[in-house]
């Protein structure tokens, strides 16, 4: 699967903003990479105070993207490529400005006073005071998107709704946005202080005072699982991919009803074998996570791991079952820029949303984009294209050899330098360590870099065939 940040993938119209003809100008570099499916960042339309995850009207496309016959397009023409198309869909909040938000307050949480000490994810208290009603309303993310009361069946009527006019044009499936937090404590009870036992990393976030309390009341309430049950339910033949910021434990019931969910502790993992083995053994068995190095709220993988790594990074992505997740760039190693002249997310999170390059000028847009290159003459694909030693060719390979793999997987061995686990009849040798360490014996069927002994050098990746 291959994640789009719409905004920041291909800008057809040349106003510097990517829109969806763009995207459809660029299905056939993805069908040559092998991808069998998209992720669209949300494209409905939106005022934008985040990026689109603030919903105005879900049965329109924004503005700068395209419109409904430009998205009609693009779902003929990734599905002629064999292409699934999955929309963000964003069930727990609309933006401020959604007419449900006048024309229906009783569809979100109001209070008379902030009632308790609930934290927005983004900073500061979750209850926003309105000047028109006098009223605190709740939202986890930005004041601009308040979020909905699911204990009110109209919403799950109106969203069921939405979900069905995007089946019937031929969605695939839909990413639920922060669907952890869909529904929260009636009586609206504070929260304790977090005892540690969260996702190790995440006080590296730029949301490390969100995790300073156990989201108790606010986030995996029992209704979640409920309305996911429900969502799956009415819609069969809909992939249903959950975005919940949770440890596996609780992950599991969400992949018994969903069709996926993404592992945020490989997300935010450092690497080290130790932290990653406990995340991946018996994936396969028990339940079928999605993994992503990178996506548009945190550091990306080049980044974090550091350009030296990112070979055996793309081995341990696409050797796991289930869904793998790669974020535009990634297959060509791009690291997180520098933001613009001014920040447009107030959370920080410019960085990793520059646009993606194409070729050493750029190629993204004939205008200048809405956030700057960031080192396009270094790192691009027309350049990387057809060149064996390259990163784009690396991720090509090991997608095409991905289709071979099956079975589940298990951890051979785990310390802070290496990590070896059976994939099937595979096994997979991934050395971060310092210096050379010995290669698992067996015919070498892959290999991230060149091999000459029974040695497998640092930052090289082996798959053998025992
Ligand atoms: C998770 C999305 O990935 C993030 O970009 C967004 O800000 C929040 N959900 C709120 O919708």
């Amino acid at each position: 699967m291959y994640q789009i940040y719409v905004r920041s993938f291909a800008d057809a119209n040349g106003d510097g903003v990517g829109d969806i003809q763009g995207i459809i100008s660029r299905l056939d570099h993805l069908a040559a990479l092998g991808v069998d499916g998209i992720w669209l960042t949300p494209v409905f339309a939106s005022p934008q105070f985040d990026f689109g995850y603030d919903v105005s009207d879900y049965r329109e496309i924004h503005h700068e993207f395209g419109t409904i016959g430009d998205m009609d397009e693009l779902l003929r023409e990734a599905h002629a490529r064999n292409i699934a198309v999955i929309l963000d869909m964003i069930l727990s909040h609309t933006s401020i400005e959604h007419p449900w938000f006048r024309a229906h307050p009783e569809r979100y949480l109001w209070s008379e006073e902030r009632p308790n000490n609930w934290l927005s994810a983004f900073g500061g208290s979750a209850w926003q005071f309105d000047e028109k009603t006098s009223k605190y309303y709740y939202h986890r993310y930005y004041p601009e998107q308040p979020h909905l009361d699911w204990s009110n069946p109209d919403v799950r009527h109106a969203m069921h709704d939405v979900i069905a006019f995007w089946v019937d044009r031929g969605v695939d499936g839909f990413r639920l946005d922060s669907i952890d937090g869909l529904a929260v404590d009636p009586q609206l009870r504070d929260e304790p202080r977090a005892t540690g036992t969260g996702i190790a990393g995440r006080e590296n976030d730029n949301w490390a005072d969100y995790w300073q309390l156990e989201h108790l009341h606010t986030t995996n309430l029992p209704q979640v699982l409920d309305e996911l049950a429900r969502l799956k339910a009415a819609f069969p033949g809909t992939s249903f991919l959950v975005e919940a910021d949770l440890p596996r434990t609780a992950l599991k019931p969400y992949l018994e009803i969903a069709d996926s969910a993404f592992s945020f502790e490989f997300f935010r993992a450092r690497l080290d074998g130790a932290a990653i083995a406990p995340i991946i053994d018996g994936a396969g068995i028990h339940g079928r996570p999605a993994w992503a190095l990178s996506n548009h709220d945190l550091p990306r993988m080049v980044s974090r791991w550091g350009r030296p790594r990112a070979g055996i990074a793309a081995m341990l992505l696409l050797t796991l079952p289930g869904w793998a997740f790669i974020y535009q760039g990634d297959e060509i190693g791009m690291i997180d820029g520098p933001g613009g002249p001014v920040a447009f997310d107030r959370s920080g999170r410019d960085a990793v949303r520059h646009p993606m390059q194409w070729d050493a000028t750029g190629g993204f847009s004939t205008a200048e984009p809405w956030l700057p290159m960031i080192d396009p003459a270094d790192c691009n694909v027309a350049d990387q294209l057809g060149d064996p030693h390259s990163m784009i060719e690396l991720y090509r390979a090991l997608i095409s050899f991905r289709r071979q793999l099956s079975g589940p997987v298990e951890v051979i061995e785990a310390s802070a330098g290496e990590l070896i686990y059976h994939r099937g009849s595979e096994t997979v040798q991934l050395n971060f360590g310092a210096g050379p360490v010995r290669r698992v014996e067996g015919d070498v069927r892959f290999s991230t870099g060149r091999l000459s002994s029974d040695l497998l050098p640092p930052d090289t990746g082996v798959i053998v065939r025992s």
